[in-house]
């Protein structure tokens, strides 16, 4: 049986996890969520101190670090469950300065090729067609006006209890993606070979269709 890989790529909050993970379902692959482990790492620093900005520090403190992600989608840093932590406020801004951090990325991507090793997956990210996988058989680049992200991103953290303002949302998001695409080591960047998919005016069950029309053609009938 052939393994099938699939990277999807795109700026913040674009509905790469909600799209991957449907994909991932429908095909019976793994998925694999690269951005909860950046935010793992922005957990640890910030439980200890540690100024997500202090390059030696962040550096440092990685062998005292290890997560795992499980088939449920929650994970776990060092034992403890995260996976609402994760998603805090905080995390979200402070997300971008561990992710330019080029020993976290080696940290990090070294963990993500060894799960996408033996499996077919769904890999969401920023550098997954890029960087991580390469080789990836399909490559989505999955982007969404920063009004209609933001506005997604207001919807979801109001449903899960999560105090926010649009304007502010936007703000962040705003400054995440300038952070993410202008970084020295593997950038958000649409791979050469990736391709575009503006979700703006889409629903996620469109996007989803288009994306499986897509690993139809490219890869034939998959038995997942
Ligand atoms: O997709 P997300 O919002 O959960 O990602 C959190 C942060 O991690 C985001 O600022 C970009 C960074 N990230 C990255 O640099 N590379 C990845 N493969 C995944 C996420």
């Amino acid at each position: 049986m052939k393994i099938v890989k699939i990277a999807i790529d795109g700026p913040a909050a674009a509905g790469k996890s909600t799209v991957a993970q449907l994909v991932a379902k429908e095909l019976n692959f793994v998925y694999i969520d690269t951005g909860a482990m950046y935010r793992a790492v922005t957990v640890f620093c910030l439980e200890h101190n540690i100024s997500c900005q202090d390059e030696r520090k962040v550096a440092d403190a990685l062998k005292d670090i290890e997560i795992t992600l499980y088939p449920d989608h929650s994970i776990s840093l060092n034992g403890k469950d995260v996976t609402k932590e994760i998603r805090q406020p905080i995390v979200n801004a402070n997300v971008s300065y561990i992710a330019q951090n080029k020993d976290v990325r080696l940290f990090l991507v070294k963990q993500q090729r060894k799960i996408a090793e033996n499996v077919s997956v769904v890999m969401d990210g920023r550098d997954i067609g890029t960087y991580v996988l390469p080789d990836a058989d399909v490559k989505i680049f999955q982007i969404a006006s920063v009004e209609t992200r933001a506005k997604r991103r207001y919807l979801e953290n109001i449903q899960k209890g999560i105090p926010c303002s649009l304007e502010s949302i936007q703000e962040e998001l705003k400054k995440r993606d300038y952070i993410d695409s202008n970084r020295d080591f593997a950038p958000l960047k649409q791979a050469e070979d990736a391709i575009p998919l503006d979700t703006s005016n889409m629903s996620i069950e469109e996007v989803v269709k288009e994306i499986l029309n897509i690993v139809y053609k490219k890869v034939g009938y998959i038995h997942g």
